[in-house]
């Protein structure tokens, strides 16, 4: 959680901007709601190295120099963290760090930094090997540093949106390992977005980011974060309603909370939604998972994700235009519900309790709003069964149930069809009948549901690969032309195979 320069300034940034932007954070709360790290982004370096080759500040911009910002940091409680790029420039055209790994993260560190945004412009090759190759290398560098740098990792965004997505997945295979964090998508919306994304709204660009987010729930795990980018709060293109959805889904993600806006000018609104202490809870709830996608119907959007201390969290937002009600049921929500014992619901905007059943309503939740609820048992911890949508993560096609045996993969509705549970015994069983379950067919056969039998057809193993693998044939569950739901040989992070499953499922 903190603060990043960049969608605010560009290549504006200087010294009195930071320390202007700590002691804000300082006097108005940020800071004790955890916002305790400000990071310089591009152009704050000179574009030639010094003569022993090390970077240098640039001294019209840093007059005391970056060493003496990292202890004005420190002293008031916060971190500083720095920009680099794994090639020969940076995105703004600045020097790169390529050939220099060893002396960069040395100076950086000796520079009382602990953060490097290392980003992936202007590379030697774009290949997804020379990435890996350099962006490890980094790995092994920071690591051997006395006081390890976090290390966020810019690399998966340079392979999200080919038109075949084994690249983005392959680079999301290593990021985990190698930092703590990766930008997987495009830029949050600067303050003059055209430059970046012409003709687009912010809530576009919102939704944007989101829908990259939701795709690789399978990587995150405590120690490792999926970034979004950006709270790019002061954005003149959003309501109120808008960037209070934004804080609440990045919150669900358990994103990274990094602000970047104008701090200073925040509004005592602004302030107030960035402080809620019970969102920000989800957001960095030990657990460290993200919440995934129960339905989406084209206006709604539901997700659900465990809590620390045995709590479920519920999310809907509303990606319609009118204010609305909408009602979400604990099995959809995951629950194995004990309807003798009801559960604690907290709102978590207005922090009223109520006591619920059998089901949650978001009332009025407003045009481009997000509800988020926490749920908690009352005496009996909740049971738990991941529920919620199957995809395939480059289609975004749902798989959808029937009543007749066969499956199709169709654009996503939010119907019971869609909604399924992945229990522990390897069975998966859509909500329109649980006591049917999704059963392999075989090489290069239909996949169908059938009636439960505890047949080994019926038996499945989700893997990191995004594979949803049948235990008996060791197919993978596919996405062949015309929405048809086969069963054939598994392939490489292909983009008829690799699938998002409900959190909560083993992965192996
Ligand atoms: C890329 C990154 C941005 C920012 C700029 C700086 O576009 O994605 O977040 O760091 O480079 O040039």
């Amino acid at each position: 959680m903190g603060y990043n320069d960049w969608a605010a300034e560009f290549c504006a940034l200087n010294q009195s901007l930071f320390t202007d932007t700590a002691d804000f954070m300082l006097s108005s709360g940020l800071q004790k709601a955890g916002y305790n790290r400000l990071n310089l982004d591009d152009c704050w370096q000179l574009h030639d190295r010094a003569a022993n080759g090390s970077f240098q500040w640039d001294p019209e911009k840093f007059p005391n120099g970056i060493p003496w910002l990292a202890k004005y940091m420190n002293d008031r409680g916060f971190s500083l963290g720095i920009y680099s790029d794994a090639g020969n420039k940076t995105c703004g055209g600045y020097m790169g760090s390529l050939g220099y790994e060893e002396l960069d993260a040395a100076t950086f560190a000796s520079w009382g930094i602990d953060y490097l945004k290392l980003d992936g412009c202007n590379m030697p090759d774009p290949s997804e090997a020379t990435y890996k190759q350099i962006y490890g290398r980094w790995h092994d560098v920071l690591e051997n540093l006395a006081q390890p740098l976090i290390f966020s990792e810019s690399a998966p965004a340079y392979f999200a949106e080919a038109e075949n997505l084994t690249d983005w997945y392959s680079v999301m295979d290593w990021v985990p390992k190698y930092g703590q964090l990766a930008r997987h998508s495009r830029d949050t919306l600067v303050f003059n977005s055209t430059l970046y994304w012409p003709n687009i709204t912010g809530w576009d660009s919102i939704m944007f980011n989101y829908g990259q987010n939701v795709r690789l729930a399978r990587y995150q795990k405590p120690g490792y974060f999926n970034d979004p980018d950006f709270l790019n709060v002061d954005h003149a293109n959003y309501t109120m309603a808008e960037k209070m959805s934004h804080f609440a889904l990045w919150s669900s993600l358990s994103a990274p909370l990094i602000i970047s806006a104008n701090v200073p000018a925040l509004t005592k609104d602004d302030i107030a939604y960035l402080t809620n202490t019970d969102i920000i809870a989800v957001d960095q709830d030990p657990l460290g998972l993200q919440a995934t996608l129960v339905s989406q119907d084209g206006t709604w959007d539901v997700l659900t994700k465990d809590l620390a201390g045995g709590d479920r969290l519920l999310t809907i937002l509303n990606r319609g235009n009118f204010t609305a009600n909408y009602t979400v049921s604990l099995a959809r929500a995951g629950i194995i519900s004990d309807t003798t014992v009801p559960y604690r619901v907290k709102n978590l905007w207005t922090g009223t309790l109520s006591h619920v059943s059998n089901q949650i309503t978001a009332t009025s939740v407003p045009s481009h709003g997000t509800a988020i609820f926490r749920i908690q048992g009352l005496g009996t911890p909740i049971k738990v069964v991941p529920t919620g949508m199957i995809f395939n993560t480059f289609s975004l096609n749902c798989l959808t149930a029937s009543t007749n045996e066969t499956l199709s993969w169709t654009v996503c509705n939010g119907s019971d069809s869609q909604v399924w549970q992945v229990a522990a015994d390897g069975t998966v069983r859509s909500l329109l009948s649980s006591s049917q379950c999704l059963t392999d067919g075989g090489f290069n056969s239909t996949a169908t549901i059938t009636q439960c039998s505890f047949d080994q057809k019926q038996s499945w193993k989700y893997h990191l690969s995004g594979n949803l693998k049948a235990a008996s044939s060791r197919m993978c569950l596919t996405e062949a032309d015309n929405g048809l739901v086969h069963s054939t040989a598994c392939g490489y992070e292909t983009n008829e195979q690799v699938i998002a499953l409900p959190g909560g499922v083993e992965i192996w």
